[in-house]
């Protein structure tokens, strides 16, 4: 499984190039409310037409279960198989809850961390730590996942 970091004006074009293999049946594009307005215009000439977006509400009190929920309602109704791919676009709530939940469906599809804050670019999206709040406790729930392919 690719793992690769990309930095700078070449990481949009990789990402581009790995959704776009055969291999990939479906591109989804999970993002907070903000991220979905202020970085998804940039992302989107670089996705498959027929992306999926999932939205969930910005802040960490949304990086729970539920949010985990409403990723694995998506992904089931859209029929997305094993070899759909979860774009994960925000700061550490998007890419920690993204990561989880794609490491979670079917046993495991594959991911790519798009990290718009620093911390995400520098700390979270970087070695493979995802998880979710659960009942008040921070990071309750985590898995750490060798998929994934950070983009910056
Ligand atoms: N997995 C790890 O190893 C690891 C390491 C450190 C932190 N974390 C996790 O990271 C989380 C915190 O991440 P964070 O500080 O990025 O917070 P965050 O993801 O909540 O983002 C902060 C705010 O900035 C907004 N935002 C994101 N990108 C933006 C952009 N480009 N322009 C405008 N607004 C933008 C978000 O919508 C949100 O409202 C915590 O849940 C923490 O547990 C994980």
């Amino acid at each position: 499984m690719d793992s690769s970091v990309f930095i700078g004006p070449e990481a949009l074009p990789a990402l581009a190039e790995m959704l776009s293999r055969p291999a990939v049946t479906r591109v989804f594009v999970l993002a907070d409310g903000n991220t979905a307005r202020l970085c998804l215009p940039l992302l989107e000439k670089h996705l498959p037409p027929d992306y999926c977006l999932i939205e969930i509400p910005a802040g960490e009190e949304y990086k729970t279960l539920e949010s985990c929920n409403t990723v694995w309602c998506t992904l089931t109704e859209q029929r997305a198989d094993r070899h759909a791919v979860l774009v994960n676009l925000g700061g550490g709530v998007v890419t920690d809850l993204g990561g989880f939940a794609a490491a979670l469906y079917k046993r495991g599809i594959r991911f790519a961390q798009v990290p718009t804050t620093l911390l995400a670019q520098v700390d979270a999206s970087v070695g493979g730590k995802t998880g979710v709040d659960f009942q008040g406790y921070k990071n309750q729930a985590r898995r750490v996942s060798g998929a994934g392919r950070r983009v910056y």
